[in-house]
């Protein structure tokens, strides 16, 4: 099966560029499944119920989330439901929503496990004593798909091969700028240190540049807009066995 897993998408511009190009794209690619990261996907900030929707109107079947889960309080009770939506596993214990999540495609079934990265970050759980934890809740899947959503390149390599041969694939997040890493680690988990961004391409991680210029001049605090303009999807295609769970191949994408 091939699954196509994609960077922070951004915005209402980011979710609407999806609506647009992803029903073509999984069609001419062969696209089984569709995986994004949906953190930065309300319009100003965050995620909402209403921004999930887009995503998964425009063709997303899963959806992983990151530092700004909470951001909006009315997704926390939104996670409390039975949603096709991952949270950092590593938050502490009452946290509203899940951060291992199942994909039933009948044939096979996929597990979705999103953790944070706390280099350079928040003071979660130690990712990878939690990963161990969030491994045991895969409930005998093959396929194993894992969004690292950390901001330290080291960190995240070295959760690619702490995983290597555990799981299916490795694919950071949270950057928002696609690495030219893309390979399969020697036992064979597909890795990428960050996949990229789903949003407009002259921007700062999605924000209009002059806001983000105006943030790191006065720091003082600046509302942040999203960028308009051209927009890319960056994301990565992973070939994977469905009956080892083994990862055959991983490209990146970037479309425009
Ligand atoms: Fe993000
Ligand atoms: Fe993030």
């Amino acid at each position: 099966m091939r699954l196509f897993f994609l960077g922070d998408v951004v915005g209402e511009i980011g979710c609407s560029f999806l609506m647009d190009k992803l029903p073509r794209f999984k069609r001419e690619h062969n696209i089984d499944v569709c995986i994004a990261n949906g953190e930065n996907s309300a319009k100003g900030n965050g995620v909402t119920p209403r921004s999930v929707d887009m995503l998964l109107d425009s063709g997303v079947d899963f959806i992983t989330l990151g530092n700004h889960t909470y951001k909006r309080p009315e997704f926390s009770e939104y996670l409390e439901g039975d949603v096709p939506v991952v949270r950092p596993f590593n938050y502490p214990e009452g946290a509203p929503g899940e951060g291992v999540g199942i994909i039933d495609k009948g044939r096979y079934r996929i597990a979705v496990i999103n953790m944070q990265g706390t280099a350079y970050s928040e003071p979660l759980g130690n990712p990878f004593s939690q990963m161990e934890k969030a491994l045991e809740q895969t409930d005998g899947c093959k396929i194993k798909i894992v969004d690292f959503h950390a901001e330290a390149t080291a960190e995240k390599r070295a959760m690619g091969f702490f995983l290597d041969g555990r799981v299916t694939a490795v694919i950071g997040t949270h950057t928002h700028v696609q690495t030219a890493d893309e390979q399969l680690l020697p036992k064979g988990t597909a890795y990428i240190t960050d996949v990229g961004m789903c949003g407009p391409v002259q921007s700062v991680l999605g924000v209009e540049p002059q806001l983000a210029i105006r943030k790191f001049r006065t720091n003082l605090p600046v509302r942040f807009e999203n960028a308009q303009g051209e927009c890319a999807i960056n994301g990565v295609v992973i070939s994977i066995d469905e009956k080892t769970g083994k990862a055959e191949s991983i490209e990146r994408v970037v479309l425009k």
